[in-house]
């Protein structure tokens, strides 16, 4: 199988990047599809692994799940007969876990096996779990097959509170509460706009959700219908991704559509450091090379933070700015494991200990104080960054390693496309269409 990247760097990348569909709003729309009566219709969907996954595992249940058209998925639970997921195919994709509410209000049982997904820290569901028994779920673990296994033997009801944000764990919650006895409040939620996204689809189909702040009111209705297909939004991360190319590469990038909210954080710290920046249409942002950069530091953070998908893809842009930058990763616990592979290119980074008062309510993933974090980088900038052959580890790192190959000169070669193919559609045409010289072998 076809499964790395030639690249061929030291081009300037120039053009317009039509973005795909978000794939942590596609995934999650595809499992809500399954609350509706009778046939879903949703564009915009990505041609991306990660769907292709859980279109496969959908269809093993018994509903229907396909791509008709090129970005358009039609989903129908109609015939969903199964309360069960597979071990291995589940376990591939983070999101299969919030199958339990289709799952549980088709059968009132179902048993999912621990959620996958890359493999950027120990990502336990605790407090998913926690709001499933909060909102009157049994929930129970067996540790020999792997399987969560939950009972919803009445409407859920009540409300619950994150004591951290969680986006996925938000968004489960959300689906399980759509047809709620009452009312349900989802406090201290997420605030990522791929779970506005979420409910707009939802509310557009009946649903009565509410954002007040920070709070996510819920009151029940009876059944979700579709009257139109709904278009899911671009996705930010595959913005950010070809932004940074276009500066780093000297180019000349526009990515589009995409509305200011959901890249204001990244576009505000963009102009700090001296990257070229420009609304050139309601939705449309052209990023290009202005002048020098200058070291900034950052610490990543939920929305409306830097997010944590984006510091990968930074620390390539960071290795030529002047002067020291720091990264300092808030979200998950593990989402460095591209360092290696870009001090291989001549990259100067080394791991780093911010001191940080209260850990434990700082991060926003479990901390452990017996444990050895190693949560934070400094970038030395600018190095000169030359070819290598390097192995992805996770799917932004993915990104992150294409862009430093596309900078470098010389001939990198790149182990791992698929997990890059995750969540990047049509990765080589776009490059090509910039000018990028890349094919897949
Ligand atoms: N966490 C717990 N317990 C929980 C829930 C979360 O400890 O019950 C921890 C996680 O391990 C993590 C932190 O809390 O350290 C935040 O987790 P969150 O639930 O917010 O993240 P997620 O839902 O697993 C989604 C996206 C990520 C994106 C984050 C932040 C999907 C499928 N994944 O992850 O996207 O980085 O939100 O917005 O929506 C990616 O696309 O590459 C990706 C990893």
């Amino acid at each position: 199988m076809e499964d790395a990247y030639i690249i061929r760097g030291g081009k300037p990348l120039k053009g317009t990047i039509k973005l795909s569909g978000a794939k942590n709003v596609a995934l999650k729309a595809v499992i809500a599809a399954l609350l509706f009566d009778g046939v879903v219709t949703l564009k915009n969907i990505p041609r991306i692994r990660d769907i292709f996954e859980l279109l496969h595992l959908i269809q093993t249940l018994g509903a229907r799940a396909e791509f008709t058209d090129t970005n358009t998925v039609l989903v129908d639970s109609t015939k969903l007969k199964e309360n069960k997921l597979d071990f291995l195919h589940a376990s591939k994709i983070r999101a299969s876990f919030m199958l339990f509410a289709p799952l549980l209000y088709r059968f009132k049982e179902a048993s999912i096996p621990n959620p996958g997904g890359c493999r950027i820290g120990a990502r336990p569901i605790d407090r998913i779990v926690n709001g499933m028994k909060d909102l009157g779920i049994k929930v129970e673990y067996n540790s020999e097959t792997g399987y969560y296994k939950a009972l919803m033997d009445d409407k859920p009801f009540g409300d619950y509170t994150f004591i951290k944000s969680s986006h996925t764990g938000t968004e489960l919650m959300i689906l399980l509460s759509v047809f709620c006895k009452d009312t349900v409040t989802i406090r201290n939620t997420a605030l990522e706009p791929e779970i506005d996204d979420l409910i707009s689809f939802l509310n557009e189909g009946g649903a009565n959700i509410k954002r007040i702040g920070n709070d996510i009111v819920i009151q029940g209705v009876t059944s979700l219908s579709q009257k139109n297909p709904y278009t899911i939004v671009s996705d930010r991360n595959e913005a950010v991704t070809f932004a940074i190319l276009g500066i780093i590469t000297k180019g000349d990038v526009t990515v589009e559509p995409l509305s200011e909210n959901y890249l204001k954080t990244f576009i505000d710290v963009t102009k700090k450091i001296g990257g070229g920046v420009e609304k050139t249409g309601d939705n449309s942002w052209r990023f290009y090379y202005k002048s020098p950069l200058s070291s900034l530091d950052i610490v990543t953070d939920p929305h409306p933070g830097f997010m944590t998908d984006w510091q990968p893809n930074w620390a390539v842009l960071m290795t030529q700015a002047m002067g020291k930058s720091l990264i300092h990763e808030r979200v998950f616990e593990n989402r460095f494991s591209y360092v290696d592979e870009l001090i291989k290119m001549g990259a100067k980074i080394e791991y780093s200990s911010p001191v940080v008062e209260n850990p434990e309510s700082f991060y926003i993933f479990n901390y452990d104080k017996n444990k050895e974090h190693k949560q934070a980088i400094t970038v030395y900038g600018p190095q000169h960054l030359h070819n290598g052959v390097l192995t992805i580890a996770d799917l932004r790192a993915g990104a992150t390693l294409a862009i430093a190959a596309l900078f470098a000169e010389g001939e990198s070669v790149i182990n791992g496309a698929s997990i890059l193919e995750r969540g990047y559609e049509n990765f080589v045409e776009k490059i090509t269409s910039l000018g990028g010289d890349i094919k897949k072998v």
